[in-house]
């Protein structure tokens, strides 16, 4: 009788890496105490979703019956008139995250070598991994009190390893930084044309400069969204790729079908349809992201630029930032702090009216540089 190692694909058996990001809940079963404040996972906190209000529990029911709408027509059309493209410019799938996956099952056979930077968000390299690549990854750049994935470094890599995928998410987590759409089209023209750039716009949406350019559609590259950010809707599981129909058309091949559900659906259409309601949530954004970065500049902390939902900070130390995020987690406040050593100094925090806590300030506030 085989075990189930070695009944697991080879490349599967051989992985001995762990899922980035356990949810909330598993966080509170290992540190024995209920979490309050949720301010580690980018959630549109402040967003009131009025366009919800009143959904009416027979549509509720119906949807919960029946099967949804494979090609998600509604739901395209919605994001279509809420954002400039064509319906037909886009797949949806459930999140940003299965839009990354989708896009590696469609791009990659095990033994690929795809590229990123040392540190970005590691979905992409924990699904990259799990589908058999290599993962190949470059230091960021630091310059002028930023730090910005390194295009130069990406491409150079992408070439020298012949990769099929680069995968850059701007803006970024979690530095919050991002680079132009000029920069972008330059870094698509020098990847090899066997090499698809994976480019996660994830917060896009809080990024003006990038915003004015976000329907349309470059060749190698597909433009991956996310509904969990700008539109506050992380709990439905609904991202898309923005691609040409050559490309979208191979996703196709491999996409699970009924992955978003009707409900979902419906809620998203629902929600995309009542632009104020996004362009209320960025607004808000704004105003609190600067003041949280203000607030903690003026106690001397170095913050990083961010064209995001969160801030992020530089703590003097690993130890440092370990340890205020302890004593917040003691108080059950959840920030984040990446696994990645390239920024195990680094804490993130969602921009939101209750970040704005003594507990948090003073817990930062006590490792001043
Ligand atoms: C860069 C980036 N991409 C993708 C995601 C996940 O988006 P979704 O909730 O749509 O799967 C996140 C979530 O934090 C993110 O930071």
């Amino acid at each position: 009788m085989q075990s189930a190692i070695q009944r697991a694909a080879a490349h599967v058996a051989a992985l001995s890496h762990h899922n980035p990001f356990p949810g909330i809940y598993a966080l509170q079963q290992r540190i024995g105490r209920r979490i309050q404040q949720r301010f580690g996972g980018n959630e549109s906190l402040d967003a009131p979703l009025s366009a919800l209000r009143f959904i009416d529990a027979k549509i509720l029911r119906e949807h919960a019956r029946l099967y949804g709408d494979p090609a998600c027509t509604e739901l395209r059309a919605a994001l279509a008139e809420a954002e400039g493209f064509h319906p037909s410019d886009i797949r949806v799938d459930s999140g940003a995250d299965a839009v990354l996956a989708l896009c590696l099952r469609a791009l990659c056979v095990p033994g690929d070598a795809v590229v990123c930077s040392a540190g970005t968000y590691p979905t992409f390299s924990y699904f990259a991994r799990a589908a058999g690549c290599e993962v190949f990854e470059r230091p960021y750049r630091h310059h002028a009190g930023a730090i910005q994935a390194d295009l130069d470094a990406l491409i150079e890599c992408a070439i020298l390893r012949k990769a099929k995928v680069v995968y850059l998410a701007n803006p970024d987590n979690p530095t919050g930084t991002w680079h132009s759409a000029e920069d972008i089209d330059t870094l698509c023209s020098h990847l090899p044309e066997y090499c698809t750039l994976l480019l996660d716009e994830a917060y896009l949406d809080f990024c003006p400069p990038l915003r004015q350019d976000r329907a349309r559609v470059r060749q190698g590259c597909i433009r991956i969204r996310s509904l969990s950010k700008a539109y506050a809707l992380a709990g439905l599981r609904v991202g898309y790729a923005l691609a040409d129909q050559d490309m979208l058309a191979q996703l196709d091949k491999v996409r699970i079908h009924y992955a978003v559900g009707g409900l979902a659906q419906y809620l998203a259409r629902t929600v995309v349809s009542d632009p104020r309601e996004a362009a209320d949530l960025r607004a808000g954004n704004a105003r609190w992201q600067e003041e949280l970065a203000r607030r903690l500049a003026a106690q001397g902390h170095r913050v990083l630029p961010s064209g995001t939902n969160f801030v992020s900070v530089l703590m003097p130390d690993a130890g440092a930032a370990l340890q205020a995020q302890q004593q917040l987690l003691a108080q059950g406040i959840a920030i984040h702090r990446p696994e990645h050593p390239a920024f195990a100094n680094l804490l993130r925090i969602t921009a939101c009216e209750d970040a704005f806590r003594d507990e948090l300030f003073s817990a930062l506030g006590g490792q001043i540089r």
